[in-house]
């Protein structure tokens, strides 16, 4: 079986829903391990509630014993870790649990699965992997002619978000370093997609659009991201997981470059489209320019040759078809966006979970 992290939350459910069913036939079950923060919601895996390929564990990747116990008594192949604090706004407003998770958090699950691999033998031990998911954040910024980002660009974090990842990947390469750990690392763009937390631009700027409010956009909107369509990014992990060689960075994009302001247009678009506002007039009339983002990074670029090289990924989506889908699928789903804003799958969750929280394995439930 494979542990992911941060399974409940946006890119580590799209993750754990593929993987059930893409690999049905193969029956390789996960266990998912996630705090339930305020971006954790198990609403997202709900299609898995009769799966026997899916389990369901509340903790803390800080909770060193609870991990432990999880790893000795279920001997994983593989820890696929997601789980983060991972919006930079609000890194910005409260940096402390950044780093208690993606610093603190890392290292003890590090220890944790150090010990673990340590105890393993022969080719049980030589399989092991320990892939960490991180963010092209840590690189920096970038000039408008710079060259993309790619594995040996100089680290360079900027926000407390990008620098608690950033100090997260450079313990996930000392332990291998140091350790042998056989890790991998990707550092992915902007995801997009189906069940985003709706603080991100992509989904807030849809509920926004939605309910007649203004569209944010911070500064003069042309600051550039590139757009990676979520099950693409899911798609690159589990290929690194498959042969990716131990200790190297792989850098993940969509070969997509675009402005704020584009893809809040492109949003825009296609709401007027699928969903025409009752007075007929464009979406594109809520734009509100406000105030930038303290230290606002002005521009991302990946350079993702290495993975297609010696993987053979690349991106299946292109930004016109992966919005589309996204747009599509937040249209569909009201009660999903309606139940995370409202925070009725918060109390659900802790009415769910009060009093199984803290240790594994007691701490087990169905999800
Ligand atoms: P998210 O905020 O949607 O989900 C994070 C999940 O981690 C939540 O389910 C939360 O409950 C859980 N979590 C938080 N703290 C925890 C803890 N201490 N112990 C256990 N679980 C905990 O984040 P996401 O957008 O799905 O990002 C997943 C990973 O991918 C992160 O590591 C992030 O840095 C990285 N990443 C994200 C993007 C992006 O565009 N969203 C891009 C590149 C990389
Ligand atoms: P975000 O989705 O928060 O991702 P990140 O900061 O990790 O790139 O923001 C994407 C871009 O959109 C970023 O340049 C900030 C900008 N943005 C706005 O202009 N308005 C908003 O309301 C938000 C949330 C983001």
């Amino acid at each position: 079986m494979i542990f992911v992290t941060g399974g409940a939350g946006f890119i580590g459910a799209n993750f754990v829903l593929d993987w059930c069913r893409e690999r049905a036939s193969a029956g390789e079950p996960v266990l998912n391990i996630d705090l339930l923060t305020y971006a954790g919601n198990t609403e997202n895996l709900a299609p898995l509630a009769d799966s026997p390929l899916h389990r369901f564990v509340r903790a803390d990747i800080a909770d060193q014993p609870a991990i432990a116990a999880l790893l000795a008594e279920h001997r994983p192949r593989a820890v696929l870790h997601f789980a983060a604090e991972s919006h930079v706004d609000r890194s910005i407003l409260g940096p402390d649990a950044f780093v208690q998770t993606n610093v603190v958090g890392t290292f003890r699950l590090l220890e944790a699965a150090r010990a673990y691999w340590s105890g393993l033998e022969g080719a049980e031990k030589a399989a092991f992997r320990f892939l960490h998911v991180s963010t092209d954040e840590v690189y920096g910024t970038l000039g408008p002619s710079d060259p993309a980002f790619s594995e040996t660009t100089a680290y360079a974090p900027n926000s407390p978000y990008s620098a608690s990842k950033a100090a997260s990947d450079h313990l996930v390469r000392a332990y291998h370093h140091t350790y042998g750990l056989p890790v991998l690392t990707t550092n992915c763009s902007n995801n997009y997609g189906p069940h985003q937390f709706p603080e991100k631009l992509i989904p807030l700027v849809l509920h926004r659009a939605l309910r007649g409010e203004p569209l944010p956009v911070y500064g003069d909107g042309l600051q550039v991201r590139d757009w990676l369509y979520v099950a693409d990014h899911c798609r690159a992990i589990a290929r690194v997981l498959e042969a990716g060689t131990p200790g190297e960075v792989y850098n993940v994009g969509g070969l997509n470059e675009q402005t704020n302001l584009s893809v809040v247009h492109l949003l825009c678009d296609l709401l007027d489209a699928a969903r025409p506002r009752a007075d007929g007039a464009s979406y594109r009339g809520q734009i509100a320019f406000v105030r930038d983002r303290p230290g606002h990074d002005r521009r991302y670029a990946i350079d993702a040759r290495k993975i297609e090289r010696e993987l053979g990924w690349r991106p299946r989506e292109t930004f016109a078809t992966g919005l589309k889908k996204t747009v599509d699928w937040y249209l569909a789903h009201p009660e999903w966006v309606e139940h995370v804003t409202t925070g009725a799958y918060r109390e659900w969750n802790e009415r769910q979970y009060a009093g199984r929280a803290a240790r594994a394995p007691a701490a087990e439930a169905s999800a």
